[in-house]
């Protein structure tokens, strides 16, 4: 225990992300960086920019409110303390994505009129399942659902923008690498705490693992409305992706087919989520496929 309170401390999380990675950064980037040109010319890029970025705040929202939840839940004074940093980790990242909806045009007045226009159906289901769990104070069920299933989906939906955005989009691509950095301290808290809460509470398993089902459904029918159901901004990406390279565990993004893209991505994320459910002795349940 004396290491995992070390490991998550405020005073960690303070060296390493507002006195380290984070500094100088404003709202995620280094100061002065701009959407690309080609972005806020393009009504259907800017419009694609607009929908992802919607999906981002969607999930930070959700992110925000089930750590801040779990504060009150936890059974521990460390875990508490981590959970209040990664309040702050979901506001900040919050408020990224939301400025750089802000930076694609959308006006402060017209922010939640775009939100709920563009918000994926699934993913708010997905955000439902888990805050069910955080509002009845289920910390294990809650840690599960989110430092696990939605962080482990966030951290390589960010990472495979992260390498399609790198050479296209510097900004996002900078404001993406610190929240990943914060989100790899938020799996690793997940995986380090319940291990120990799992192996107490053994009877929690079947919930846990219907829960991680449900949540993994939701995910997918996610990725397949995002990579299929919108073959114009599919298209539009295409474009937007023009001849550069996009390496990503091994293939390249770039010159990949939507229906590719998505199948990639979602094979990661449920090969993740079975190492790390794995590994705190969560039999990993495979999803219904949308
Ligand atoms: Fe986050
Ligand atoms: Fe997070």
């Amino acid at each position: 225990m004396a290491d995992f309170l070390s490991a998550y401390s405020v005073q960690q999380w303070l060296e390493s992300a507002p006195q380290g990675y984070l500094i100088d950064t404003e709202y995620g980037h280094p100061p002065g960086e701009k959407e690309p040109a080609v972005v806020l010319g393009d009504p259907l890029l800017r419009e694609q920019a607009i929908r992802t970025t919607v999906q981002l705040v969607v999930g930070e929202r959700c992110a925000l409110s089930a750590s801040s939840g779990l504060i009150n839940a936890a059974p521990d004074e460390g875990s508490k303390r981590f959970l209040a940093t990664q309040t702050l980790d979901e506001a900040r990242h919050t408020e990224v994505f939301t400025q750089r909806l802000h930076d694609l045009g959308v006006a402060k007045a017209d922010l939640e009129s775009t939100i709920r226009r563009y918000a994926n159906p699934n993913l708010v289901k997905f955000a439902e399942v888990l805050l069910e769990k955080v509002d009845k104070k289920d910390f294990v069920s809650g840690v599960v659902g989110q430092n696990i299933v939605l962080e482990g989906m966030a951290f390589s939906v960010f990472e495979m923008m992260q390498s399609l955005n790198g050479s296209i989009n510097p900004k996002f691509a900078h404001t993406l690498s610190g929240t990943i950095a914060d989100e790899r301290r938020h799996v690793g808290f997940g995986e380090n705490r319940i291990g120990s809460l799992i192996k107490d509470h053994p009877e929690k398993k079947p919930e846990v693992e219907r829960l991680q089902k449900e949540m993994s459904y939701y995910m997918l029918a996610t990725f397949a409305d995002a990579f299929r159901g919108n073959p114009a901004a599919a298209e539009m990406d295409q474009l937007g992706r023009g001849n550069m390279h996009a390496e990503w565990h091994g293939v390249d993004l770039a010159t990949m087919t939507p229906e590719a893209m998505e199948n990639v991505l979602a094979d990661t994320v449920l090969k993740d989520f079975k190492m790390r459910l794995g590994r705190i002795g969560i039999d990993y349940q495979t999803p219904v496929r949308p």
